[in-house]
């Protein structure tokens, strides 16, 4: 009982940073993630990483899209930090559709990263990126089902999807057996993805967030800076806090130090009359250059 109490107030006064969440099936995830997305491959995302493990971020996200796998395995096997502590997530790039390309393309990720497991593989996206919105329903159950076949080698502790719908879940839960894990959608303040968070809430799939500043273009949100003057941080803090107070893994992305620190000093309430003041924001202020 001693031990429990103990265990107990060491949870409530551990850094978020330190805090996980657990999954359908068990595994462990920290709260924060490490966004690798628009890292350049080599030296930029090898020092990143580095310093991202150096502030004690211990989950990485990263994509064989993002072409950077290769120096986010040299980062954290080079950081001397035990591979069990580090939960990295890598993803199936979006035009894979096809069971043997997905076993291939796994084998090609591992290589990558030189790593002998994953913590989290998920299908990057449900359509391949130059043809959003296509039907690939047949695709994407062949494809996680060769994940799925991964999976159960231990070779990934856990699978799940990325920016599908309630639709594209529920095609995979009618033909395959493993529910999903995850399903890591893009998620911050004033974009309204309460459809696919409630679907996956019901179903047991986590929500990860990523873009959690909206690739940054909601720092200047006026709202969001009232909120963060209140408290006295950044609003990328609010951004960040935000997303963990609604209960799910925000991924943020920066190559500079100072904020890469910053984005992990979240250890502060928003009360509940601000949730909701953050909740008015409305829209998607990111633009794609
Ligand atoms: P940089 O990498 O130059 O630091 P998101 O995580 O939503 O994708 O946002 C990432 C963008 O936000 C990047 O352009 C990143 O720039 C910037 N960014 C990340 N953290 C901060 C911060 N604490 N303050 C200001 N800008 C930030």
């Amino acid at each position: 009982m001693i031990h429990d109490r103990i265990g107990l107030k060491e949870m409530l006064s551990m850094k978020v940073l330190n805090q996980t969440y657990t999954l359908n099936n068990g595994v462990k995830i920290p709260k924060i993630g490490f966004g690798t997305w628009q890292i350049k491959p080599g030296d930029e995302t090898y020092q990143a990483v580095t310093l991202a493990l150096k502030h004690g971020y211990r989950h990485i996200d990263t994509a064989e899209g993002y072409r950077n796998e290769k120096s986010v395995g040299e980062a954290v096997r080079d950081s001397g930090i035990p591979r069990e502590e580090i939960f990295v997530t890598s993803k199936l790039e979006s035009h894979i559709k096809d069971y043997e390309g997905a076993l291939r393309a796994f084998d090609e990720t591992m290589e990558a990263l030189g790593f002998e497991y994953l913590d989290l593989f998920i299908i990057h996206a449900p359509w391949p990126w130059s043809e959003m919105g296509k039907d690939c329903k047949e695709g994407n159950v062949a494809a996680y089902k060769a994940m799925e076949k991964i999976y159960k080698s231990g070779r990934v502790k856990a699978i799940g999807v990325s920016n599908f719908s309630p639709e594209d879940i529920q095609n995979i839960l009618d033909h395959c057996e493993v529910v999903p894990a995850v399903n890591q959608i893009g998620y911050f303040i004033g974009l309204d993805q309460s459809k696919t968070i409630n679907y996956c809430n019901e179903k047991g799939i986590f929500i990860e967030a990523y873009s959690p500043l909206g690739i940054g273009y909601l720092l200047d949100n006026p709202v969001i800076n009232e909120v963060a003057k209140k408290y006295n941080v950044s609003a990328a803090q609010i951004c960040i806090r935000y997303l963990i107070q609604k209960g799910t893994a925000p991924l943020p992305k920066s190559i500079h130090e100072k904020r890469i620190i910053q984005n992990t000093e979240v250890d502060f309430e928003i009360k509940d009359e601000d949730m909701k003041l953050l909740d008015t924001v409305k829209g998607d202020p990111r633009r794609w250059s």
